[in-house]
């Protein structure tokens, strides 16, 4: 193999390690997603023996992780904002450098009396060469990556323009996924806002929705729903009878049975519940499910009278979820069912209210989770 046979080998190489470190990051929290991107720094820049990651947190930097050092020694170590002794300067990804240093001795008056004392029990107090470079949050600043090695020797050319390029892909792939997970955040706290605003307006049903959701969630995952299904219908099971909230408190709260009337009134509820949740951008499949929990799959439900694959399987798995919990849930006209006396009626509905397949899954999954979380068993 030629010279330059061998370079473009070695970078296919690189290239490939560069974008593993970033595969399969997008489930970690932010501080396992630092701690892949550390390792795998050592994989792209092998001369590095050490290094760490520091983060910024009220006005100072601190090292959040770090590969062979000791951690708890480290933690130790804080630079302010201010005195912080690198001095970056940059807001864009494409300012971003990195930077060699040989420290043949700290400059004590630099540093606290703490730092140094720290430097000198981890050895990074002389005698070594660093590599770092600064990592941005949205055009801010908000950290830096480090690596040491001990022997004198400064990093190749290629390491240099390596952490640069990896730096600003951290950068990059960081910003991306803080954002993903604020609004995830912020999504899950509106729907369990909802969720909440349900059960104030309608005391009979706490936990209805929480548990509906657990019951969809096991019977989807035995039906082998894919993921995104799956998602789908916890969220559609969490907020299938958020159209509750458009029906007057003194219907559903009413102590006895419901007049026909009345009960006209609740069966709007899955109307209101489509007509909440379709102002929810992207939200067309939760809809659908949410709007269709009370169609039975012999046609005989409501609001529409759909049967059958008419209905989208997610929400056949919310209705029996639904009706499971609602047969075992005590109410104040009647006594909650037992477990068995549920099941039954499963298996005598198979078929007729509700899907067959579903009742199967359900059914064997609810003889699995029912008898091993006895919290959730409530007779
Ligand atoms: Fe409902
Ligand atoms: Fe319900």
């Amino acid at each position: 193999m030629n010279n330059s046979s061998n370079d473009d080998f070695e970078l296919r190489d690189k290239i490939s390690l560069l974008v593993n470190a970033f595969v399969d990051t997008h489930t970690l929290s932010k501080e396992a997603f630092l701690v892949k991107i550390l390792n795998s720094a050592f994989e792209l820049i092998p001369e590095a023996e050490k290094g760490s990651i520091y983060i910024e947190s009220n006005g100072y930097y601190r090292p959040i992780c770090a590969k062979g050092y000791n951690m708890e020694l480290l933690s130790k170590l804080y630079f302010s904002k201010d005195d912080l002794f690198i001095g970056f300067e940059c807001k864009e990804l494409s300012e971003i450098q990195s930077y060699q240093n040989y420290i043949s001795r700290r400059n004590d008056c630099q540093f606290t009396p703490d730092n140094i004392e720290t430097f000198k029990q981890l050895g990074t107090y002389e005698h070594f060469t660093t590599l770092y470079a600064p990592l941005l949050y949205d055009h801010t600043l908000i950290g830096l990556i480090s690596l040491e090695r001990f022997i004198d020797e400064p990093y190749s050319v290629a390491s240099q323009e390596i952490l640069r390029f990896y730096a600003q892909s951290i950068s990059s792939y960081y910003t991306l996924k803080v954002k993903h997970d604020l609004k995830k955040k912020l999504f899950d706290e509106t729907v369990m806002a909802l969720v909440t605003a349900i059960e104030i307006k309608d005391s009979y049903t706490v936990g209805h929705a929480r548990r509906v959701m657990l019951y969809s969630e096991w019977i989807a995952t035995a039906l082998q729903l894919p993921a995104v299904q799956l998602e789908q219908i916890k969220i559609a099971a969490l907020l299938h009878d958020v159209g509750k909230l458009g029906i007057s408190d003194e219907i559903l709260n009413k102590p006895g049975k419901l007049t026909e009337e009345e009960y006209e009134q609740i069966k709007k509820h899955p109307e209101k519940s489509k007509r909440i949740l379709e102002n929810i951008s992207d939200f067309n499949e939760i809809v659908t499910l949410a709007y269709m929990h009370h169609e039975h799959y012999d046609g005989c439900g409501y609001p529409q009278g759909l049967e059958k694959d008419d209905v989208p399987i997610g929400a056949h798995v919310i209705q029996v979820a639904d009706a499971y919990d609602a047969m075992t849930s005590e109410r104040s006209y009647r006594k909650a069912l037992t477990h068995k006396q549920a099941i039954e009626i499963l298996q005598d509905q198979r078929g007729r209210q509700f899907h067959p397949d579903v009742v199967t899954a359900a059914i064997a999954i609810f003889e699995v989770m029912i008898n091993f979380d006895t919290k959730i068993q409530k007779s």
